[in-house]
């Protein structure tokens, strides 16, 4: 028999408020989510993330549809769901006051826990903070807080834990450093993760599958490179001199599209590395202002699903047009 899903969300809408001013921040959200796997919930400000995460705990009620945390029903049996959860939120939930030692017999006497301590010294442990565990938190740097933060997440032995936006602002050090956690406890506790981000490259480091979320619905779902081979093409943008046109491009083999505005050109090929020497050869680069190449990401996934990037709130500028054009095109 196969194990039930970590999590699994039939058509489950959320709604804040009612009437007119109303915010239907889910949208019918199907999801299923396969027991020991770094799932990633990636999508701009405002997507829904938190929301999805707040319905999943058991914070925020359920509109419409149905959803299960470690095969518990959400609505029915949010207790059971509450005893099998950790979460990680966004804001800080330590007391400075407090050593790290404190801060994990507070977190057991609000979970009326029994027996912790030795999963206390085994999670000290495992994230190196045993020698500090006597001194204030407030003393802590920013990866022990983390640490420790996550530490706590773990200590009534959870087997999903939800990351709300776990790297946001931490410096480049400190996010790797979390990276390495993430896949470490998954590995070391067999826990299901849960996280929510809008960077592009944590979700595609990370996680073992990604959902991209946008307004509410997820618009794509997969494994990040499954996700990338949908967008089977390169972007060569291209600045060139006034005058210069290079329509004619359009002949050249694995050449898709070439669109202009002015002198700016975004040209879709099946691979830069064979499209740029030929381009080379036919236009002198001394006609070249700029060039440059983006190849599929997780970026251009949401790029060429809605038109947008993530993360971006700047008008629109061509490539996205672009991609907006491609995608009314297809439809
Ligand atoms: N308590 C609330 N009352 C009313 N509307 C809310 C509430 N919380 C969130 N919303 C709205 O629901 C939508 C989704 O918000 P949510 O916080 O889930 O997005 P998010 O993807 O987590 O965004 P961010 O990346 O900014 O954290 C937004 O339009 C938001 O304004
Ligand atoms: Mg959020």
């Amino acid at each position: 028999m196969t194990d039930p899903p970590a999590i699994e969300l039939r058509g489950l809408s959320k709604r804040y408020g009612s009437g007119e001013g109303s915010v239907l921040a889910l949208d019918r959200v199907n999801l299923s989510i396969t027991k020991g796997t770094v799932f990633g919930l990636l999508g701009p400000n405002g997507a829904g993330k938190t929301t999805l995460i707040k319905v999943l705990t058991g914070i925020s009620d359920v509109t419409e549809g149905e959803g299960s945390v470690a095969g518990f029903d959400i609505r029915r049996q949010s207790l059971e769901v509450r005893a099998r959860i950790g979460w990680v939120a966004a804001e800080v939930i330590l007391d400075d006051d407090f050593s790290g030692w404190e801060n994990l017999w507070l977190q057991a006497k609000l979970q009326s826990l029994t027996g912790w301590e030795d999963r206390a010294h085994q999670l000290l442990d495992y994230f190196s903070l045993a020698d500090r565990a006597k001194d204030k938190v407030g003393h802590y740097s920013t990866g022990m807080r983390k640490k420790l933060e996550i530490a706590l997440a773990l200590l009534h032995q959870p087997s999903v834990i939800f990351m709300d936006e776990p790297t946001i602002g931490l410096d480049v050090g400190t996010r790797r450093m979390l990276w390495d956690i993430v896949t470490g406890i998954h590995r070391e506790f067999g826990v299901t993760v849960l996280l929510t981000t809008h960077y592009i490259e944590e979700a595609d480091a990370l996680c073992d599958r990604v959902a991209i979320i946008d307004e509410g619905r997820i618009i794509a779902e997969g494994s990040p490179s499954e996700l990338k081979a949908r967008v089977k093409a390169d972007l060569v943008q291209l600045e060139t001199s006034d005058g210069v046109d290079v329509r004619a491009l359009s002949d050249l083999p694995g050449v898709q599209e070439v669109r202009s505005q002015g002198n700016e050109w975004v040209i879709r090929v099946a691979s830069s590395e064979e499209f740029l020497p030929r381009l080379f050869a036919r236009v002198p680069t001394d006609h070249i202002r700029r060039i440059s190449v983006e190849k599929p990401s997780l970026e251009t996934v949401f790029l060429d699903l809605t038109g947008r990037r993530i993360g971006q709130d700047e008008p629109m500028r061509d490539v996205r047009k672009f991609y907006m054009q491609m995608r009314r095109a297809r439809q």
